[in-house]
């Protein structure tokens, strides 16, 4: 009787914890974290701004432990076609070419792309400007894409987009053309105190996560848990947090 009670119980605690750590699903998440104020990277190292809250709050809703990594940005649709990551929370634009290898989930926000120079420049009044003249760029973004099409003289593509902008503001590159949003915020910054936007929006772009093609029931979660925090007022809390 006793050992049957024993094995009984030894069977419960197994099941429990079983079931426990089917619970806790973990969401493996890239980002390459220099994209104020979409990620970034805090004094204490941790990831911070709108994606890293906003897929924080959606992997919850779906059920996950959220676990951030730190990927090149030329890297992260690759780790997610090789299952290294689940999923890209990055600024990623959903293009056309993205679409054909990923699966990206709603879109979450929308933006375009400008171009940033000096303040001191005198020349570059908008993109078309841009002819012979020096460019930089974050590697594998849609602006690169939109650098190389802009017949300058050179084009420079950086691994970080930290890099990309310090270019323009110790003068190495005339402009560097980068996320709107992100130029807004870089333009508050030290850092960006000597430099300036030029021109409109180049086109619209709307940001979605990306996740591996045959992910389908993932991919379902977390757009039902984007429907509802948008519907419950969430997501509206987080773009007044990072956006106001
Ligand atoms: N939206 C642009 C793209 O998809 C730039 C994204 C860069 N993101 C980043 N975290 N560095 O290509």
């Amino acid at each position: 009787m006793k050992k049957l009670f024993v094995l009984a119980l030894l069977g419960i605690m197994a099941f429990a914890t079983f079931t426990c750590s089917a619970a806790q699903k973990v969401l493996r998440v890239g980002t390459e974290p220099t994209f104020a104020p979409f990620e970034f990277t805090n004094e204490q190292g941790e990831f911070v701004g709108f994606d890293m809250d906003l897929i924080r709050a959606m992997g919850k809703e779906a059920g996950y432990k959220v676990e951030i990594q730190n990927i090149g940005f030329d890297g992260l649709i690759p780790a997610v076609q090789s299952n290294i990551i689940d999923c890209a929370a990055s600024g990623m634009t959903i293009t056309e070419a993205r679409s054909k290898v990923v699966t990206f989930s709603n879109p979450y926000y929308t933006a375009g792309l400008l171009v940033m120079v000096r303040k001191d420049n005198k020349d570059i009044k908008s993109y078309a400007d841009l002819k012979g003249k020096n460019i930089a760029c974050q590697i594998g973004t849609t602006g690169e894409n939109k650098s190389r099409a802009a017949g300058g003289k050179s084009v420079t593509a950086y691994n970080t987009n930290v890099e990309a902008c310090m270019e323009v503001v110790n003068g190495t590159a005339d402009a560097v053309i980068n996320d709107a949003p992100v130029v807004a915020f870089y333009l508050k910054t030290p850092a960006g105190k000597n430099c300036k936007s030029v021109g409109d929006i180049l086109e619209a772009e709307e940001y979605g996560f990306a996740f591996n093609k045959n992910n389908v029931q993932l991919i379902k979660d977390m757009n039902k848990a984007l429907a509802t925090l948008k519907k419950n007022g969430e997501y509206d809390k987080l773009y007044a947090k990072w956006f106001n």
